[in-house]
């Protein structure tokens, strides 16, 4: 899919499909712009009797029997006063969802000039992107049309400075749709080991460097934590540290992913309504990780070094697996009461913040689809943001919003530590019911250095959506990937 702005006007543009934004409010005067397209009376009529008013999320889609445009599709922006660029994300992909496959030329039109002219372009280009990607690599066959092949945003006055900026846009979407296809890949096919090798495949084809620690190796380092969940697999565990370096770095910062390729449970089996058949999602964090380094590795942005770390494995059963009871010892010679096998996340993540923290890193950020209780508290817009460090709470908040990611930051409540307490060793991986992603986060706090600003982020509830959501289609949505992105960016550009 090629994007492009353009100077074009609206009456000068031929396509196959135009989506159109249309401003609650002040329709009538809008309704001139399409003039030389379709009659104004004709449109007037139409918008009545469909009752489009340009509110939010209403959309009219009409087709044209003559004339250079085929179709236009009309969506709604609201009122201008509320207008956010994420409104155009949403408008974008509601557009682009009545484009059939059959249609191979696509205008939008936007009011560009409410923003600045780049940030606009590219929210909407990656929305009409990541809001058209289809995945058919477990299709016998694909009998399914391809999306679009050029897409014009019409209307822009500096196309070249716009069209530099949208050019950032490949590798994000790219990073974007990789992640999502590591999540939605299945857990026969997604393995600890098939993880390893993507990751080698982004070292070769980026230049990155690579470790891959086996279990071997694991045990030399006293990952005493990950191992014990792994140990209840056929599949051998993969620990995967990529890193990013440019020429020079005033800075370094970390990235950890849950990566867990399956998550039965454990002997704590998930039964009833906890929707076992759906944790193959539970590698999404490192998903959003690998899909991150994927980005920016063409990206390439100068002075922060970058590392990326998997603990990949499986929480599953056979006779060697954690008994819930076992007393395990984490790499940083903390022991650890598994009173739930199911909390087994937390476990891997353990070993890989001791292990990210001996990088001396300026920051570490961990993404994980953690705990049930997120989604119970977050839903599957927002995910949870834990953090002691009010600087870096900012940052990832700010890169998230840019992105039209939710997050919202949550309590690191120091009092609930009193949930993982245990009587036998220094630490149980489970507290109580209440506040479960509290207890979770505070949790992995026992293996972070002090001294390091770390933030957690639960995305067990944004990793995945049941159906199609605004830039997201149903299934798995790469969430992370662009607020990372944003945020490495960012730290890139003031560490000049
Ligand atoms: N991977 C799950 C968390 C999860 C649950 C993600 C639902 C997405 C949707 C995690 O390993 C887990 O099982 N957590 C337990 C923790 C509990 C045993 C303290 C949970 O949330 O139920
Ligand atoms: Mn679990
Ligand atoms: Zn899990």
């Amino acid at each position: 899919m090629q994007i492009s702005a353009v100077s074009k006007k609206i009456n000068e543009w031929s396509g196959s499909v135009l989506i159109a934004g249309i401003l609650e409010g002040t329709i009538e005067n809008q309704i001139n712009l399409f003039k030389t397209i379709i009659k104004d009376t004709f449109l007037s009529k139409r918008f009545n009797d469909s009752k489009f008013e340009g509110k939010k999320s209403q959309k009219l889609s009409i087709e044209l029997v003559e004339g250079k445009i085929q179709k236009i599709i009309f969506v709604g922006l609201g009122k201008a006063e509320t207008l956010r660029i994420d409104d155009l994300r949403k408008a974008t992909s509601i557009g682009a969802r009545q484009v059939s496959g059959y249609e191979r030329k696509l205008g939008i039109f936007f009011p560009w000039d409410a923003f600045d002219p780049s940030s606009a372009a590219c929210a909407v280009g990656e929305a009409v992107r990541l809001s058209s990607i289809k995945d058919f690599r477990f299709k016998s066959e694909s009998k399914e049309p391809t999306p679009i092949d050029e897409v014009e945003l019409i209307g822009f006055l500096d196309t070249k400075t716009t069209n530099s900026a949208i050019a950032e846009l490949h590798p994000i979407c790219e990073g974007v749709k990789f992640a999502r296809e590591l999540v939605s890949a299945p857990p026969n096919f997604l393995t600890p080991y098939q993880m390893a090798k993507e990751a080698k495949k982004l070292a070769t084809d980026y230049d990155l460097d690579l470790k891959i620690l086996d279990k071997k190796e694991c045990e030399q380092q006293g990952m005493g934590a990950y191992l014990a969940v792994a140990k209840g697999s056929d599949l051998e565990p993969n620990f995967i540290h990529l890193k990013y370096s440019p020429k020079t770095a005033t800075n370094k910062v970390v990235l950890i992913g849950k990566g867990l390729t399956f998550d039965s449970g454990g002997y704590n089996l998930k039964v009833g309504a906890s929707q076992i058949e759906k944790m193959k999602y539970d590698m999404g964090g490192s998903a959003s990780v690998l899909g991150t380094a994927r980005a920016i590795a063409e990206l390439k942005p100068s002075n922060t070094e970058v590392h990326f770390i998997v603990a990949a494995c499986e929480n599953m059963i056979n006779g060697s697996a954690l008994h819930p009871g076992d007393i395990i010892k984490a790499s940083n010679g903390k022991t650890i009461e598994v009173n739930n096998t199911d909390a087994e996340g937390r476990l891997t993540l353990a070993d890989a913040l001791v292990y990210a923290c001996k990088l001396n890193p300026d920051a570490i950020v961990d993404l994980a689809t953690l705990t049930g209780a997120c989604v119970i508290a977050l839903g599957d817009e927002i995910a949870g943001l834990w953090t002691d460090n009010d600087q870096l709470s900012e940052q990832l908040t700010k890169a998230a919003d840019k992105a039209g990611e939710g997050i919202w930051r949550m309590p690191m409540q120091d009092s609930y530590k009193s949930g993982i307490k245990s009587s036998i060793a220094d630490l149980q991986n489970t507290g109580p019911r209440q506040g479960g992603s509290i207890t979770a986060a505070l949790f992995l706090k026992e293996f972070v250095k002090e001294s390091i600003p770390w933030a957690h982020i639960d995305i067990a509830g944004t990793c995945w959506t049941e159906k199609d959501r605004d830039i997201n289609p149903k299934g798995a949505t790469g969430y992370g990937v662009r607020m990372l992105v944003n945020w490495i960016k960012e730290l890139s550009l003031n560490s000049h």
